[in-house]
Order: structure tokens, then sequence, then C-alpha cells
């Protein structure tokens, strides 16, 4: 089966759907590889790497003509240069592999149903953990979020980390992110790591977690509203949750030097979040990037592919922030396809599962046939999984729990009889012991269940440190003889609890070291 990697026309782009490496991987799972010349040298591949990775070189006709299946990364247009739309210049029944978006590009649908084609679009790969590798969106706007904070650098007249100097000092950047999901937490990851101060706003409150260990700081605002929808995606907000938002990010803006927004609900047009006043509430030489600025910007004022100022902020509105990267970008966006090729079995068993979720999530075109959107029901099904489990295994997992919760009363009802027994008949010192110990229990996890899961490790170490009271009990064994099991007991208690206290607070210094960046 012959694969086509071929040159991508749109104005400015340079990226490419297959890496050398890339092609090496392909040629190992069976499929012969042939890529038109120059399709990587705005990526910085040159013909001859493709040809060490075991590619042959063909034109443009051959590529997209002469090859089962042909991958690129932006959607088939219209050719000046050869007079013909790059749809027609697919094979009749070929496949390709490629970012379509059917609901916006229906005439291009259209016209590759014309030639019975079959089409996967890397932008329908639904967000699924197992589909998490072969995510073309996800791997993108990472590089995006980063790529945008390098961006903001370059227009910032300042530094992001605080410096102190001869000369003077100059305080840390502070950085807003306004959308915390996959490219917002490449902005704050870039921005944390260039020594900014950040601070970052979502409306799903399950980010909360992801921002802070990432060492930004979390807003909220005054009303409730879960924003979380469907498939990891975000749900539109109220006007009021909205407003809100205004008011925060216009004080927010006083003090902020830049803003990166990414707030994004798919399907709809961005979100209007920076407002004129906010802009206007920056200081002079601030800089905002608007991710969103094809989707209509979620800053006022934001243009798409340029660099405008308003009221001295300058608003960056590129869209083609991976194809700046285009040499890593290349490369990750071909794994993404691999993956996919991987999942469709390969060349050798290379088929179409409609029963695939993924797959099926991805399929626009079987033969000509139209097959998107992907049956909802289907895929809300899938996508409510948190994880795909194996066949056998599901069972087993769904049986336990509900046991546990049968029991649970009886164990309960036990429990209660064996204290009522040990009230009965037990010493008074005894049950003044059982006492305390049954109200340490209950202290110790009241205080622990409401600590997130994030900061346990650093809450053991510090919980080791301060169980240095132990100490104090050997201690008081010490004084008599040595043969004695108590004072033995307090010599091993002693040594113990200080390996505890020392090497709590040893890591509670690793851990306090890390989340200082
Ligand atoms: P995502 O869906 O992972 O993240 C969007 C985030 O925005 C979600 O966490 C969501 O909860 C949040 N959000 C939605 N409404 C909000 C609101 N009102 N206030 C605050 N947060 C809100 O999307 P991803 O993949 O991170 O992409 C983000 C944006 O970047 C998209 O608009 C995408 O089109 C764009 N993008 C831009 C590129 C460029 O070159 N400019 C390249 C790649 C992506």
């Amino acid at each position: 089966m012959k694969i086509g990697v071929v040159k991508e026309a749109w104005p400015g782009e340079c990226r490419v759907a297959a890496s050398p490496k890339n092609v090496q991987r392909l040629i190992k799972q069976g499929f012969e590889v042939q890529v038109e010349s120059g399709a990587g040298v705005a990526a910085s591949f040159t013909d001859q790497a493709y040809q060490d990775a075991g590619a042959s070189i063909c034109d443009t006709r051959a590529a997209w003509g002469q090859s089962d299946l042909v991958i690129k990364v932006r959607e088939p247009m219209e050719r000046a240069d050869l007079d013909l739309h790059e749809a027609d210049l697919l094979s009749e029944g070929g496949t390709l592999i490629s970012f379509i978006w059917p609901g916006q590009n229906k005439d291009l649908v259209d016209r590759l149903a014309a030639r019975k084609a079959t089409v996967l679009a890397m932008d329908c790969i639904p967000r699924i953990s197992r589909a998490q590798k072969m995510d073309a969106l996800s791997s993108m706007a990472n590089i995006a979020g980063y790529r945008a904070v390098l961006e903001a650098a370059n227009e910032f007249g300042s530094f992001f980390t605080g410096q102190m100097t001869a000369a003077g000092k100059v305080p840390p950047a502070k950085v807003l992110v306004v959308g915390a999901g996959v490219a917002g937490l490449a902005s704050i990851g870039a921005a944390r790591g260039l020594g900014a101060i950040v601070r970052a706003f979502d409306t799903r409150p399950a980010v909360e977690e992801q921002v802070q260990s990432m060492g930004a700081d979390f807003l909220t605002v005054e009303i409730e509203e879960d924003g979380t929808g469907s498939g990891g995606y975000a749900k539109e907000m109220s006007q009021a949750f909205i407003d809100a938002e205004h008011a925060l990010f216009e004080e927010q803006a006083k003090e902020i030097d830049i803003i990166v927004t990414t707030a994004l609900i798919p399907g709809k047009p961005a979100p209007l979040l920076i407002t004129e006043q906010a802009v206007k509430n920056m200081k002079q030489g601030s800089v905002i990037v608007d991710l969103a600025a094809e989707r209509g910007g979620n800053t006022a004022g934001a243009v798409a592919d340029e660099v405008v100022e308003s009221h001295g902020v300058k608003i960056i509105g590129y869209t083609d922030l991976p194809s700046r990267m285009a040499n890593v970008s290349s490369d990750l966006y071909g794994n993404n396809i691999c993956h996919l090729l991987d999942d469709m079995g390969k060349a050798e068993e290379y088929r179409i599962d409609e029963e695939d979720e993924v797959v099926r999530g991805a399929l626009v075109l079987r033969g000509g046939e139209m097959k998107w959107p992907a049956p909802v029901k289907k895929l809300a099904e899938e996508l409510k999984k948190p994880e795909p489990a194996k066949v056998e295994a599901a069972p087993v997992a769904a049986a336990e729990p509900k046991e546990q919760k049968d029991r649970g009363p009886w164990v309960l009802m036990l429990i209660g009889l064996a204290l009522i027994a040990v009230g009965w008949t037990g010493s008074e010192g005894f049950l003044h012991q059982v006492t305390v110990f049954v109200l340490s229990c209950f202290v110790g996890y009241q205080v622990i269940w409401n600590v997130s899961a994030s900061l346990h490790t650093p809450l053991m170490s510090v919980t080791n440190a301060i169980s240095g009271i132990i100490i104090v009990g050997g201690m008081l064994q010490l004084g008599g003889p040595l043969n004695e099991p108590a004072t033995m007991l307090g010599v091993v208690a002693v040594l113990f609890a200080t390996i505890n206290i020392a090497g709590g607070f040893l890591v509670t210094q690793r851990m306090l070291k890390m989340f200082q960046g």
C-alpha cells in the first residue's frame, strides 16, 4: 500500500504531514512511501533526508494521483498554479487523511465525495483517553500555547523573570492565561519556565489542580457555574458568568503585563472575554496573544493573522502558531497519523473499522458516502468512558465496588458491635486507649480527606517530620538498664523517629524546591 506525502499549498504553511522519522516508521508499518519533491523544505526536511529514510521522491501529480493514501496537514484547496482543485488530484476512490473541518467545508466534502474518496479528518478524532496519541488538535494546540508565549516575549519590552542587577531592579512579568485547556496549560508552562508570575482562569473547575500544580494561581469569580461540557470540552456560559469574567479581567488587567487567551467552545464563535476596557486598563507596552483570533477572537480588537496596537497594547492574532515551529509540529502531527494507522491495522491488515470509535469519529467519507458526523449516541457513550477497559476486565472491575457497597453496612455494624463488646468487658485503661485511637483515626481521616491528591506527598513528608513526638516517648524509656525490653524498644523508637524527622524535612524541602521552580 502506497502513502503519498504531499506539499502544503496553503500560503505560509510550513508544516508537512510526515517528517523523515515518521517516514521510517510508516515503512516499518509496512507502507511504501513517496514524498512530493520539496514537501518538507519549509520544515527543514530535505528531499535527501526523506530518501535516506526510505521514501521515493516524486512530483505533485504522482504524489496525489498514484498513492493509495494521501496524507497532508491543511484541507485540500484550489491550486491556481495547476488551475484545479487539490481534491481533483486525488485518484478516484483514493483515501485522504488531513485536517478537513467538515462542518465548515461542505463544498470540499462534496467535491471529495464526487471523487468517491474515503476521507478521515484529523480534526474529528474524538477526545478520549485512547485517542490521545492520535489527537492532532491537542498536539498542535500544545505547540501553539508554547509559541504564543514566545511571540509575546518578542513583543514585550522587558524581562519575564525578575532581575536584580547593579543597574537596578526589574520585577517579574505578570502573565494571565484565559482558558486552561491544552494550549492554555502549555502557555502556563512556558511562561513559568521563563520566570513570570502566572495566573489562569477557566470555566471548568477540574483544571484548577492542573493549573496550580504548574505553579500558577487559579482565579475564580463569585458566581458558581460549572463550564464542563462533554468530551473534555467546555460548554457555553451564562451571560451573568461572562459579565463576572469581564469584571475580573478588567481588574486583573491593571497589573498584568501579558495576556494569553485560548477560550474555546467547540462549534461556537470564540467568547469575547477581554473587553476594550480591559485592554485600556493594561499598561502601555503590554501584550495580548489571542489564540482564538481565527474564530472571532477572545479580545476586543484582535485581528486574525495580524499584530494590532490598541491603547498602547499590542494584540497578536496569529493563526499559524504551530506552523511557526514547523519542524517539531510536522514531526508530532506525523506521529499522530502513524498512531492512527497503527490503530487501522498498519499496511498488512489495513481496514476502516466503523466499530472503532476513533476511526468512526474521524471518518467523513467512505467511498464517497457521507459518514460525518458520527452517530451522536455511540460517540457520546464512548466519550463518557474515562478509559477503554479490556472486554474481559470490565465486568470484574464493575462488580467489585458494588460488592463492597453491599458489604458496607455489615462491616459498620460489626465494628459497632465490637466496640460495644470492648466497652462492656474491657478494662478502663484499655477502653480509654481505644477511644483515643478511634478519635484520632476519625480526625486524621477528616483532615486528609479534603487535601487534594497532588498534595498528599508533601503532606505525608511534613507529617513525618512532626511525628517526632514519638522521640519524646522513646527518650523517656532510655533511663533503664539496656537489657530491659522497654529500654530496647525506647532505643528503636528513638532511632526510627529520628529517621522520620530528618527524612520528612528533607523530602519537604525537595518538594518545596520543586514548586518554587
Ligand atoms: P481546549 O478546548 O483544550 O481549551 C479551551 C479552554 O477554554 C477550555 O479549557 C475551556 O474550558 C476554556 N473556556 C471556554 N470558555 C471559557 C470562558 N468563557 N472563560 C474561560 N475559559 C473558557 O482548546 P485548545 O486545544 O487548548 O485550543 C485553544 C484555542 O487555541 C482554540 O481556540 C484553538 O482554535 C486555538 N488554536 C490556535 C492556534 C493558532 O495558531 N492561533 C493553533 C491551535 C489552536
